[in-house]
């Protein structure tokens, strides 16, 4: 039997894939993390499929080896008998949850089969939610910016686990950047917001993430010099490229 790690993307149901859907509906236990998590799942299987582990709220290594290591014991004695799921919101390979689960099962329990169902990320979704083009040819970092910490040196980011936006703003301001932030993007539960000012966002809540640009970072994109008084003479000549 087999344990699917299936990423639910960024909180809303809608934006569940269908490969992740009808995994979810073929399986007869669904394990989750977190209760936001649990809620999208909600949305395609019973309530009594959701199943029982406990997650450990610890940064202590050994009782974190030691808690994932009977989460993983639960999830296999049940994979021997039945597929089940393992559910992570956004991506379940990126900064996840689901790792630790994966790494526990491949050392204490290699008989069991893993399939992976990826899952639309945070890391993606910012960009539409945020109005971002991720233009070609660019570089886009992933770091952290907990406890109003703010990483530096890219020339574009994206910061997850933005606890504390006013601290990382004044900081990253410092040091050069635009900023934009995006608390609970394509999520049922709460508010989203999307914002340029740290003031409107400055209560802590662990679905925010920002969107850092160097102040002075030039575009060399062929369509971004369109002319909008052009358009005429753009659609004829377009026409003959068809
Ligand atoms: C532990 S990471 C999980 C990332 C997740 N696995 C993914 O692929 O999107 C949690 C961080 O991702 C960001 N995040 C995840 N979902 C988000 C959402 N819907 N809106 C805003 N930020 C989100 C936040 O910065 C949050 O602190």
């Amino acid at each position: 039997m087999t344990v699917y790690g299936i990423g639910l993307g960024p909180g809303d149901a809608d934006l569940v894939t269908v490969k992740g859907k009808r995994a979810l509906e073929s399986v007869e236990t669904v394990y989750s993390p977190g209760r936001l998590s649990r809620s999208v799942a909600l949305e395609y299987v019973d309530e009594s499929k959701i199943g029982d582990l406990d997650f450990p709220m610890t940064r202590d290594p050994e009782k974190l080896r030691s808690a994932w290591k009977e989460a993983a014991a639960e999830v296999a004695s049940e994979a021997h008998e039945d597929d089940v799921a393992f559910v992570t919101l956004g991506d379940p390979n990126v900064y996840s949850t689901f790792g630790h689960l994966r790494r526990t099962l491949e050392t204490f329990h290699p008989e069991v089969e893993l399939e992976v169902v990826p899952g639309v990320s945070a890391m993606t979704a910012f960009a539409t939610a945020l109005g971002v083009e991720v233009e070609a040819g660019t570089g886009l970092a992933l770091r952290e910016a907990a406890n109003g910490t703010a990483p530096t040196g890219p020339d574009r980011m994206i910061l997850f686990k933005v606890t504390d936006a006013p601290a990382t703003y004044e900081k990253l301001t410092e040091a050069g950047y635009d900023i934009r932030f995006g608390r609970r993007l394509f999520m049922e539960q709460g508010e989203t917001v999307v914002t340029d000012d740290p003031a409107e966002i400055d209560e802590r809540d662990y679905y925010t993430l920002a969107y850092a640009e160097r102040e002075d970072l030039e575009r060399d994109l062929a369509t971004a010099e369109f002319d909008v008084d052009d358009d005429a003479d753009t659609d004829t000549e377009l026409e003959g490229t068809a």
